[in-house]
């Protein structure tokens, strides 16, 4: 188990310190802010979703600590080609896996995060992208924020 913990922790490092698709998309269709009041990191997240629903293209650039670096940088590379329903199935599995919650769903590469459900506040770090993503692909106008 303890090796099991080590390589995600391995994985949420290099996420950190390399994260993919990291900058502004300058031609996209969809955008949103996000922001932590709690630590004041905030995230912005550019998207291209096609005439058929399907996410292109997501990249994403803030300030954040390491937990939603590599939340947002995994998340990034699992949202490309999947349409607004399938993230949203994505974000709901992952949310009950890193709230503690019981499921058998496969969450793939995300499954590293799965720890921060035993430190309560870092539950925000992680899903904090996913808000953002989630407000991107709804077109929604505010800021989101985790409170
Ligand atoms: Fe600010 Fe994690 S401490 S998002």
């Amino acid at each position: 188990m303890s090796d099991l913990r080590d390589l995600y922790q391995e994985v949420i490092f290099d996420h950190n310190r390399n994260p993919r698709n990291y900058g502004v998309l300058d031609d996209a269709n969809r955008k949103a802010e996000g922001f932590n009041p709690l630590c004041g990191d905030q995230i912005t997240i550019y998207m291209i979703v096609n005439n058929a629903g399907i996410i292109e293209k997501v990249s994403f650039e803030g300030q954040g600590c390491a937990i939603s670096t590599a939340s947002a940088s995994i998340m990034t590379e699992e949202l490309i080609g999947k349409t607004a329903e399938q993230a949203e199935e994505i974000f709901d599995n992952f949310h009950t896996v890193v709230t503690g919650g019981e499921s058998d769903a496969d969450i793939g590469k995300l499954e590293v995060l799965s720890g921060v459900k035993d430190y309560p506040t870092r539950v925000k770090c992680a899903t904090l992208p996913w808000h953002t993503s989630n407000a991107a692909i709804n077109q929604l106008d505010e800021p989101v924020t985790t409170e």
